[in-house]
């Protein structure tokens, strides 16, 4: 149930890859909270809709919107009608991503390099740049961004996509030292491996066995679930942490689980 006297209460939000796994929590989350959400998404009409009932039926408001991070157009048009819509913005979560291929340098090509650095960095500054006007004006406001424990130790088969994050990670803190004059708060999430569709997926390619099965051998019995990012997301966005900009706060409970697993 959104909470009328809650500590968001008066924000809005908008959560890229607000849709499924992380950025759903994240939307639920914010929404309970009290933000009125608008819910980005790249393809999956259903995911997004769904999202947005659960919002709607416990008393929270959101919208969905279609547009690829990475597609400038596309963003340029989402910010037209969420400002139109919704009113402006003054929490970005940037959490939308797509993994990489995992394979070596040797045998990466740089489309793919460029893929990802698009949907992780260059997609997500585009979108901060569209949103300052809003975000600069606000009272207070955040842009949280969701970047991955990858960029802490570069493991083999994770070039394409640790580079993005690095970048990401590397826009978040010019950015955070750039608009704190402005009020603008700007803050890193980087979880270690989260219970999703992509967190599955990549256990099932690089682990042989199920994300399940990691439960008993992970850090207090269990993979992080999407709900543990929300909490900290959530955090950031309130008074609590109205002092923090320039953080980088690790989901990873003190580090990787009792196997070769490391994301
Ligand atoms: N799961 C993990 O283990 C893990 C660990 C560390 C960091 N992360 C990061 O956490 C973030 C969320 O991951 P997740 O596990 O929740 O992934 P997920 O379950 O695969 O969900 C991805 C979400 O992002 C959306 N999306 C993908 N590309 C997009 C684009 N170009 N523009 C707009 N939306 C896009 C998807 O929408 P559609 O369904 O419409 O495509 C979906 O809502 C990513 O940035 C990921 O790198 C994940």
């Amino acid at each position: 149930m959104s909470d009328t006297s809650g500590p968001l209460v008066g924000r809005t939000a908008l959560v890229t890859g607000g849709s499924r796994g992380i950025g759903r929590a994240v939307a639920l989350r914010l929404a309970a909270d009290g933000a009125v959400v608008a819910v980005n998404y790249r393809r999956d009409d259903d995911a997004a809709v769904e999202t947005v009932n659960r919002i709607t039926a416990a008393g929270g408001t959101a919208r969905a919107y279609r547009a690829a991070i990475g597609d400038p157009d596309a963003v340029t048009a989402m910010v037209t009608a969420v400002r139109a819509e919704v009113g402006p913005v003054d929490l970005l979560v940037s959490n939308a991503g797509t993994a990489s291929r995992g394979t070596a340098i040797a045998d990466t090509d740089e489309s793919e390099y460029l893929r990802l650095l698009r949907v992780h960095a260059l997609g997500p500054l585009a979108l901060v740049r569209e949103l300052l006007p809003d975000l600069r004006a606000a009272q207070r406001s955040d842009v949280v961004v969701v970047s991955s424990v990858i960029t802490d130790d570069m493991p083999a088969g994770g070039a394409a996509y640790a580079m993005a994050k690095a970048a990401l990670e590397a826009g978040a803190r010019t950015l955070a030292a750039e608009e704190r004059d402005h009020g603008v708060r700007v803050n890193i999430v980087a979880p270690g491996l989260v219970a999703t569709e992509m967190g599955s997926r990549l256990v099932a390619a690089t682990a042989g066995t199920t994300i399940e099965d990691l439960d008993e051998v992970y850090p207090f019995g269990r993979v992080a679930r999407p709900e543990d990012v929300a909490g900290v997301v959530a955090f950031l966005a309130s008074a609590d942490a109205g002092y923090l900009t320039g953080e980088r706060i690790r989901v990873h409970a003190g580090g990787p689980a009792r196997t070769l697993h490391r994301r």
